[in-house]
């Protein structure tokens, strides 16, 4: 390139090649060049240095850094205007750093090549308004927000499930009285009146990037006049043993109620998912301001749950929705031990599983596996065993020593490492010293380790089994399988001083983080990953300063 210019043409102003102006007229070449990066739509601006009325276009290049592979840039050639978009250029990924040069062009002349600071397009890129759509009741107004960029975006690929919505409102008759919520993509805005004009503006956000968006355009939408039907009021959700009891308040008699629940991931999914209400079984047609069902109605979770009323004139706008969370926790008890002197030098421990456990009931198991802590009771050293299996021996001890042992129990293969609390300490003299005691550690170790039953009880929630005995230390190959097909990672297991299930209200139903939704999110990531590239793995950002690590960690992070 810099050929065609001839060397003796080329002049150089304020560090860059210019071309030289035919007779004698201002430099010409392109100023200030600066990349706007909206969702996924891309933009060049840059100001021309020369008012000149002369017939002057610019072109761009890019190429990935340091490929040495410069590309036309698609919508920036021969541009006579300041500006272009680059839109259509086709990145394989938006976090690999891009080079970028624009020049100016005369004829068969040309300035020399303007270079564009190398950036990366997903750090540059900012979040475009999102499109809402609104429907209106008497005292609410449902939105249904569409993600920033388009459905199959490049840039927020990764993103669309993580953008947090904020939107404002107010009485068209008053802007002074805004009101901010943050809500889901597919959300209400409660406690308006009815017959009035609204107006509201939205904003998506990237939190755990720092990122905020550009608000929507104003929507504007009257509420409807009041319904002769109230909707039931003040929806509350209570756990009483076994069971979960949804209560509310009406004013009129006469009324039959139903309910319904929603697992709450929905709600993080943009789109409408009035479908996927469901109702809650003995919550139909009730003629109470109350219904009771199980609690293992339900599988661990997050949910919503909301209640209409019907009575003779008519039927009623659906409630408020009322956020809650199933819990079904595995308590670990911890192991009860004893410890038995077989000779001088030796001492054997057997770890059970508590009384107080085996009473529990129990619909699934997990393979326990235990932690041992042995010491001379005058000693600070301590032995630590760490295996899956129940029986003990500890050997070349000191004869009439006191030793101490304590344990406790573990999900084998638990990512979250929960374990039991510590057992008691149990403490055992070793016996007088023996000559014959060869014979003795042979003979009774292989007895005890065959003799003693083990017991797996962890307790969890729900269906039949109480307990279950192995006759052997180790389980049966058969159940081995069983407990590797159990889905151990998405326990939420407890220590012993939270033994109780819970169906629980999370009273404020701000937003999205708080609360662990694993695998429900897990699955809403999985299903969305799969429709973005294989790309979408582990960028990591080469600019250290610039402070987000791109990388499913915002996914991660969402779900934990
Ligand atoms: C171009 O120049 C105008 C005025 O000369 C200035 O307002 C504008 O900000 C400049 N644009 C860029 C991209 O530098
Ligand atoms: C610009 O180009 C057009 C034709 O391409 C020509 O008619 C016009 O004279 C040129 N203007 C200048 C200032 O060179
Ligand atoms: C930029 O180009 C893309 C397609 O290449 C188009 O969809 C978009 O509307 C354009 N944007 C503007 C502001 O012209
Ligand atoms: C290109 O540059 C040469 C000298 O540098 C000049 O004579 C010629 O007029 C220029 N051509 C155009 C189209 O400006
Ligand atoms: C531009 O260069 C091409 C060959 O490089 C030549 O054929 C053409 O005449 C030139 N045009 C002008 C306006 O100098
Ligand atoms: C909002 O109020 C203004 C004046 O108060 C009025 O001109 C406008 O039409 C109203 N907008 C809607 C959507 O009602
Ligand atoms: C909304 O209500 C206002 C009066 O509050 C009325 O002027 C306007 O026409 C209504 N708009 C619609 C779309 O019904
Ligand atoms: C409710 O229904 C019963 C029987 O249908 C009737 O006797 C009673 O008056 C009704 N109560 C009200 C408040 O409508
Ligand atoms: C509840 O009422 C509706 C409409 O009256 C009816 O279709 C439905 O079968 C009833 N369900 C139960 C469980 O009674
Ligand atoms: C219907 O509404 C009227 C008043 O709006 C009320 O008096 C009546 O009790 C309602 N009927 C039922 C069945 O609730
Ligand atoms: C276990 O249940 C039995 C009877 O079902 C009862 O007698 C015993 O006290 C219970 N043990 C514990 C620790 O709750
Ligand atoms: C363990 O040692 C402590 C003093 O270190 C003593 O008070 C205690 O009685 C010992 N325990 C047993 C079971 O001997």
């Amino acid at each position: 390139m810099l050929a065609l210019l001839g060397a003796t043409t080329l002049m150089l102003v304020a560090g860059r090649w210019v071309l030289p102006a035919a007779s004698g007229e201002a430099n010409l070449k392109p100023e200030n060049v600066e990349i706007h990066i909206i969702d996924d739509n891309f933009f060049l601006k840059w100001n021309s240095s020369s008012e000149s009325v002369r017939n002057v276009t610019f072109s761009a290049d890019y190429q990935i850094l340091g490929t040495d592979n410069w590309k036309k840039l698609p919508g920036c050639q021969n541009t006579a205007s300041t500006k272009c978009n680059f839109s259509s250029v086709e990145l394989k990924n938006v976090f690999e750093k891009i080079e970028l040069r624009i020049r100016a062009e005369e004829g068969n002349n040309t300035s020399i090549w303007y270079e564009v600071e190398p950036f990366v397009p997903f750090l540059e890129a900012q979040i475009g308004p999102p499109d809402v759509h609104l429907e209106a009741e008497d005292k609410a107004i449902i939105l249904s927000i569409s993600p920033p960029g388009t459905e199959d975006s490049i840039m927020w690929a990764t993103d669309r499930l993580n953008f947090r919505y904020s939107v404002v409102i107010w009485k068209n008759s008053s802007s002074l009285e805004e009101r901010t919520e943050t809500v889901y993509p597919e959300d209400k805005i409660y406690k308006l009146s009815p017959e009035i004009t609204y107006c509201l503006k939205v904003k998506a956000e990237l939190p755990l990037q720092s990122r905020v968006g550009y608000y929507s355009p104003v929507y504007c939408i009257n509420t409807t006049e009041r319904r002769n039907v109230p909707s039931p009021e003040n929806i509350q959700i209570n756990a009483d043993n076994q069971v979960c009891v949804l209560k509310w308040d009406y004013p009129y008699e006469n009324t039959t109620f139903r309910a319904q629940w929603l697992r709450a991931f929905f709600k993080k999914i943009p789109g409408k998912h009035s479908d996927k209400w469901k109702q809650i079984l003995n919550c139909e047609n009730v003629t109470t301001t109350r219904c009771v069902f199980p609690r293992d109605a339900f599988p661990n979770g997050i949910y919503y749950v909301r209640v209409q009323a019907s009575n003779g004139n008519g039927t009623s706008f659906w409630s408020e929705e009322k956020k809650f969370y199933i819990e079904m926790k595995t308590v670990i008890f911890p192991p009860v031990i004893s410890l038995k002197s077989i000779t001088d030098d030796s001492l054997h421990v057997s770890v059970g599983a508590s009384e107080e456990s085996e009473n529990m009931s129990v619909n699934q198991l997990y393979p326990l596996i235990y932690e041992v802590i042995f010491w001379e009771n005058t000693s600070n050293a301590e032995r630590k065993v760490l295996e899956k299996r129940t029986e003990f021996t500890f050997l070349d001890l000191k004869p009439l020593t006191v030793y101490c042992v304590k344990a406790r129990a573990l999900i084998e293969n638990d990512r979250r490492n929960k374990s039991s609390s510590f057992s008691d300490t149990v403490c055992e003299k070793t016996k007088p010293g023996d000559t014959s005691k060869t014979w003795l550690k042979a003979g009774i170790c292989t007895a005890l380790f065959s003799l003693p039953v083990v017991i797996y009880v962890v307790r969890l929630f729900l269906r039949g089994v109480n307990y279950v005995f192995f006759p052997s230390s180790k389980p049966p190959s058969s159940v081995d399988e069983y407990f590797s097909d159990q889905p151990l990672k998405n326990l939420l297991l407890s220590t012993s001083e939270e033994q109780t299930e819970r169906c629980f209200i999370i009273e404020n139903a701000s937003i999205i983080t708080e609360i662990e939704e694993t695998n429900e999110i897990d699955e809403v990531h999985k299903k969305y990953n799969s429709q973005t590239s294989q790309d979408s793995g582990n960028y990591s950002n080469e600019d250290e300063n610039s402070g987000s690590k791109i990388s499913e960690e915002f996914l991660q992070q969402d779900s934990v």
